[in-house]
């Protein structure tokens, strides 16, 4: 079976237009999981734009999948990771100006002392990077769990219809992820069109979707929309 996170950031996104309580994030997990998900992913930003860290410790308690937790490897958000025990890290660049997650995550001295740290506290490290040779090899070498894929240029060249080469990026990054033995995620930008290509190369084993998902729950709910999703990866299988 093919995993599906659903980052769930954007339910929070619309509570903070309003800096109210509603709608929970809580309350859209716990529908996720009834609908398929497999696990929950949500981003603790620096400025906490739209999950808080009492989202977080909500979702420790009542998440029955598992929690991904994505963060910026600095030492405010180990100390949180640390008190949280979320299933897994996925380490992320972050900027304050950027609307959303812009490229890949550079392993840098710094990321290998962040990862350390996590896993000596025995939480799964991800790396989020783009599809970079030499990155993989780094992620592997500092003994990262997972490699998440940065699906947003093949996403942006998916829309112009000129997305081959992106493809075969991804394609040549997950074969180096799996034979290094790392789980080969993706993430970034997917949606019920795009993903297509990327379940043909039969090769990722988790996808972390949550615009496009989110975006599709105001039509039809959320429930509907992450069943939609979690029966288009899972196709023949
Ligand atoms: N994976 C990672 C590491 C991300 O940073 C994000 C965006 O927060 C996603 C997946 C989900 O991206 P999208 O909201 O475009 O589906």
């Amino acid at each position: 079976m093919i995993a599906l996170g659903v980052n769930i950031d954007h339910i929070a996104t619309i509570r903070q237009a309003r800096k109210g309580i509603e709608p929970d994030p809580v309350h859209g997990a716990f529908i996720a999981e009834q609908s398929g998900a497999d696990q929950i992913t949500v981003h603790l930003r620096e400025d906490r734009r739209h999950i808080q860290f009492r989202d977080v410790q909500i979702l420790k308690e009542i998440v029955q999948t598992k929690l991904n937790l994505e963060m910026a490897p600095i030492p405010e958000m180990v100390t949180i990771a640390k008190q949280i025990m979320p299933d897994t890290v996925t380490l992320v660049p972050e900027k304050r100006e950027e609307v959303t997650t812009e490229g890949g995550l550079a392993i840098t001295n710094e990321v290998k002392e962040v990862m350390e740290q996590l896993k000596s506290a025995n939480i799964e490290v991800s790396l989020f990077i783009e599809p970079d040779l030499d990155m993989i090899k780094l992620a592997s070498k500092y003994g990262a769990d997972a490699v998440e894929l940065h699906t947003g240029k093949y996403a942006e060249k998916f829309q112009e219809n000129d997305y081959e080469q992106e493809l075969k990026n991804l394609a040549k990054g997950a074969k180096a992820i799996k034979s290094a033995g790392m789980r080969v995620v993706a993430g970034h930008g997917l949606n019920y069109k795009n993903i297509y290509p990327l379940l043909e190369l039969d090769i990722f084993t988790e996808y972390n979707i949550g615009h496009s998902i989110i975006a599709k729950s105001v039509f039809v709910g959320l429930g509907n929309a992450v069943s939609e999703m979690k029966q288009i990866i899972n196709k023949n299988r």
